[in-house]
């Protein structure tokens, strides 16, 4: 059964990772996909990789002017969407007195303050049912080191998706989130760690979680279909944590 046939999907953040895996479960569920990447090369790469199934558009989180010209953009060639999935971000760990506001304005910039505005300006052209998923991290669950920035960015835009999910109600549009734990995706490179720390990192963070390694991004994936499927038709402003236990478990 191909639980997205005929619908329109809008997936932020589909050139990599999480995002890309997206894209193919959708795929495969039949849905109409559009994506974005956000920097010309990243479009042409994302475009070239997945071929003439998926249109891949230029989204820069950094320039807010991009959000209405993304959603004009989308509403002239596509119409209307059946679901929207933000699921860009950035992500960036650093001990409390190693943080400037450069840094700092970045994080939130792209983790909370784009998707915000993206929303608002999608918003006239989502269809009365539409179903929103928001990549979330379970880094907003529990006070992890170095994750203040960064857990306080996701935890801001859960709150909002859960608001959105209120205010969405009397349309039928329903908003859940999905908050990821660590996952295998290009994201780890993207933290400038030193190559010769890399693994020991990854094996650092594999010894806190309790089922004893990182997530596939087709696991954060098919969560997010789930999430936008009717078959979780009964729930909105829910935040599904998949984490292998991380923020859940003591393991023994
Ligand atoms: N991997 C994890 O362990 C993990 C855990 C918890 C939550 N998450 C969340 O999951 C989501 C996807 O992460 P991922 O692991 O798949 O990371 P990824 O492989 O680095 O992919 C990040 C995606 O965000 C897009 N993006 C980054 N900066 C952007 C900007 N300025 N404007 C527009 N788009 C931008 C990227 O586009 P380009 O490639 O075109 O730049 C890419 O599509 C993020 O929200 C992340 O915070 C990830």
């Amino acid at each position: 059964m191909q639980r997205l046939l005929n619908k329109t999907a809008l997936i932020i953040g589909g050139s990599s990772g999480i995002g890309s895996s997206t894209v193919e479960r959708f795929l495969a569920e039949g849905a109409k996909v559009i994506t974005t990447g956000s920097t010309p090369e990243s479009v042409k790469r994302t475009q070239s990789e997945l071929g003439d199934a998926v249109s891949v558009l230029e989204f820069n989180a950094l320039a807010l002017d991009a959000c209405q010209q993304l959603a004009q953009t989308v509403s002239v060639r596509f119409g209307a969407l059946d679901i929207l999935v933000l699921n860009a971000g950035v992500s960036d760990w650093r001990p409390l007195e190693q943080w400037d506001q450069a840094g700092y304005d970045r994080v939130f910039d792209i983790n909370v303050k784009a998707p915000f505005f993206l929303m608002q300006a999608l918003l006239p052209h989502l269809k009365p049912s539409a179903s929103v998923v928001v990549t979330g991290s379970n880094a907003a669950h529990s006070g992890f080191a170095g994750g203040s920035v960064y857990g306080a960015s996701k935890a801001a835009l859960a709150l909002m998706a859960r608001t959105w999910a209120a205010e969405l109600l009397p349309r039928g549009i329903r908003v859940n989130i999905v908050s990821p734990g660590p996952t295998q995706t290009p994201l780890f490179n993207k933290l400038g760690i030193p190559a010769e720390h890399f693994e020991a990192a990854v094996q650092n963070v594999k010894a806190g979680i309790p089922l004893g390694r990182m997530g596939e991004p087709s696991e954060i994936a098919a969560a997010i279909t789930f999430l936008a499927s009717s078959e979780s038709a009964f729930a909105t402003g829910t935040d599904l944590v998949i984490d292998g236990g991380v923020t859940r478990l003591q393991a023994a």
